[in-house]
């Protein structure tokens, strides 16, 4: 199972009620139990339970369990059967100045309650034009994995999610995938010593690029935005990647 690609499929917030019950649909049964998950919006989240898919939270709160007005914690994920979160995406480093320590934080609670973490790491366009991707990324990986011990490793997936690429159509190449990819690999390697670590691609995966992409060797699925909230276009993605895998 943990060498099987996985598609996460992150919603945003992009839907409202009306659009997740077209949604809900259209997208087939088919891919449940397969290495898919989705991960709406919160208030959204019952409904694709209640079909059966398996469910991820966009963000997750920095302590287990307590009361913190607005948050949702680990617990109240596990209690829920959603066993996925994404931490550190950019939209949050961006629009809420979400900092590193915090991203740490979050990593170390969830995967305390046993979830399973997609951290996204990923250079902003000006970074990668004064070429400080490496530089960025290392400070990036080494901040939030702090403190996290090999067991704790097995539960977190880094999500390469270059920023300049995320709702741009403007992918990255599969060369600049796979170095990345490998950096994130000696990086995570050379500072907690974990060798394996799983790596998915996150930017612009869309439909028609995704046969391409998947021919990346080192990586272990992808992590699609807009293109998950057409379920036309999600499905064609999860047949490429996971069902004929
Ligand atoms: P897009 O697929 O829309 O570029 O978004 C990627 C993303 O941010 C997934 O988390």
């Amino acid at each position: 199972m943990e060498n099987q690609k996985i598609v996460i499929g992150n919603l945003k917030t992009v839907m409202n009620i009306n659009d997740v019950s077209s949604y809900l649909k259209t997208i087939n049964k088919e891919i449940v139990n397969k290495q898919v998950v989705i991960c709406p919006t919160n208030i959204y989240i019952p409904y694709f339970l209640k079909n059966g898919y398996s469910v991820g939270l966009q963000d997750i709160f920095i302590n287990e369990d307590g009361p913190y007005t607005g948050e949702v914690t680990p617990n109240q994920a596990i209690s829920m059967g959603i066993k996925y979160a994404i931490i550190g995406h950019s939209e949050r480093r961006t629009h809420l100045n979400e900092p590193d320590e915090i991203i740490n934080k979050k990593v170390i609670s969830a995967v305390q309650s046993n979830m399973q973490v997609i951290l996204c790491v990923g250079e902003t366009l000006e970074e990668k034009q004064m070429l400080k991707t490496d530089v960025v990324l290392r400070r990036q990986l080494v901040n939030a994995l702090n403190g996290l011990n090999i067991e704790m490793l097995h539960n977190v997936t880094i999500a390469y999610e270059p920023v300049w690429a995320i709702g741009t159509d403007n992918v990255a190449s599969n060369k600049e995938i796979e170095r990345t990819t490998n950096y994130i690999k000696m990086i995570v390697h050379q500072n907690r010593g974990y060798k394996n670590m799983r790596v998915i691609y996150g930017g612009s995966v869309n439909d028609k690029n995704i046969k391409e992409l998947n021919k990346i060797k080192n990586i272990s699925g992808f992590l699609v935005g807009g293109a998950a909230a057409d379920s036309e276009k999600f499905l064609t993605i999860i047949n490429e990647v996971v069902v004929n895998q």
